[in-house]
């Protein structure tokens, strides 16, 4: 009897230690502290468990158009991103809504994005979304100061890392293109697919594969011509400083109706996730850079007149 029950406990002490191991394991690597938008642990607070939260080169951040370098960037070029998709799957994270393709998805059909002044290019990982509780705010970027209604994000890893997970640690791991979303009075048919599933993911850890088509190019603006770039961070915790951000210029629509349907989901915690927006980061010296189409007008402009001159010249 004594000896099992000495072996039961020796058991126990076993399972225990390896419990504080794990633990400790999480929170060596960086780890998973609650993290919430508002309360205690509001973004305000995140440095205290991920310290790369309080960086210098944090997103997201004001951008000031009157501010911005201008910069002849290449056009963007985007690479199946009009495959019409029917096999995403929608997933509540608790933070956001998230969109993915599945694992065995094959690799000539991934999405990908290059050109537009990348270093690289960069392959499809996911598309999430930020939203406010009204219309008046909800973007994580903000053009001064002003908060669109909704934010979109095509997150991408850079090709030359494999895989989202490896490419998390370099500097240049990711690409994330920004699009702002403006309120209209109707409906944005784009949006269907995912705002009529919503009701499948209300709580945290659903998941829905979409049943209808879904083209992510109709979630981009019309126009790709002008857009900011700046070199920033994650978002959300850890807040690694690995992103080049791309955030359009042209917004796409929804409606508020479509915009009602993100407001049913519910957050880790079980309130109504809503304003799941960073607040605007300080630049600390670093540019942002704009590409227009106006700004190429004026390079071809110069290119068609230099040789004229110089014939006037001579
Ligand atoms: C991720 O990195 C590991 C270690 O460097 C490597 O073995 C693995 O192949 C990489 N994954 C992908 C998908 O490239
Ligand atoms: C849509 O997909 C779900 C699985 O995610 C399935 O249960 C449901 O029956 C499908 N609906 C239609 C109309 O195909
Ligand atoms: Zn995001």
């Amino acid at each position: 009897m004594s000896s099992r029950h000495s072996t039961m406990l020796k058991e126990a002490v076993g399972v225990f230690s390896i419990l504080i191991l794990m633990a400790t394991g999480i929170l060596a690597s960086g780890g998973s502290h609650h993290w919430a938008y508002s309360g205690e642990d509001d973004p305000s607070h995140w440095y205290n468990f991920y310290d790369l939260c309080s960086g210098n080169k944090q997103s997201p951040i004001d951008i000031v158009p009157s501010t911005a370098k201008p910069q002849n960037f290449l056009p963007i070029h985007l690479g199946n991103y009009d495959t019409i998709g029917k096999s995403f799957t929608l997933i509540n994270n608790g933070h956001t809504v998230l969109l993915s393709l599945p694992k065995n998805y094959a690799d000539y059909r991934m999405p990908f994005v290059r050109d537009g002044g990348l270093t690289n290019q960069f392959i499809f990982a996911q598309l999430h979304f930020h939203w406010g509780a009204e219309g008046d705010r909800g973007s994580e970027h903000t053009v001064n100061n002003k908060h669109y209604a909704a934010e979109l994000h095509f997150v991408h890893f850079n090709k030359k890392y494999g895989s989202l997970g490896n490419a998390t640690s370099h500097p240049d791991g990711l690409a994330v293109l920004g699009v702002f979303v403006e309120t209209s009075k109707e409906d944005n048919p784009a949006f269907d697919p995912i705002t009529s599933v919503l009701d499948h993911v209300v709580h945290e850890g659903h998941e829905w594969e979409l049943n209808e088509t879904l083209s992510l190019r109709d979630l981009l603006p019309e126009s790709l011509s002008k857009f900011y770039r700046y070199m920033g961070s994650l978002t959300t915790p850890g807040c690694q400083e690995i992103v080049v951000w791309t955030v359009f210029a042209d917004p796409i629509t929804a409606s508020e109706s479509q915009l009602a349907e993100f407001r049913q989901l519910l957050g880790e915690d079980g309130e109504i996730l809503v304003n799941n927006y960073r607040p605007a980061q300080p630049l600390m010296g670093r540019t942002v850079h704009v590409r227009s189409s106006s700004t190429k007008m004026i390079a071809s402009l110069v290119a068609f007149l230099l040789p004229i001159v110089a014939v006037l010249a001579l």
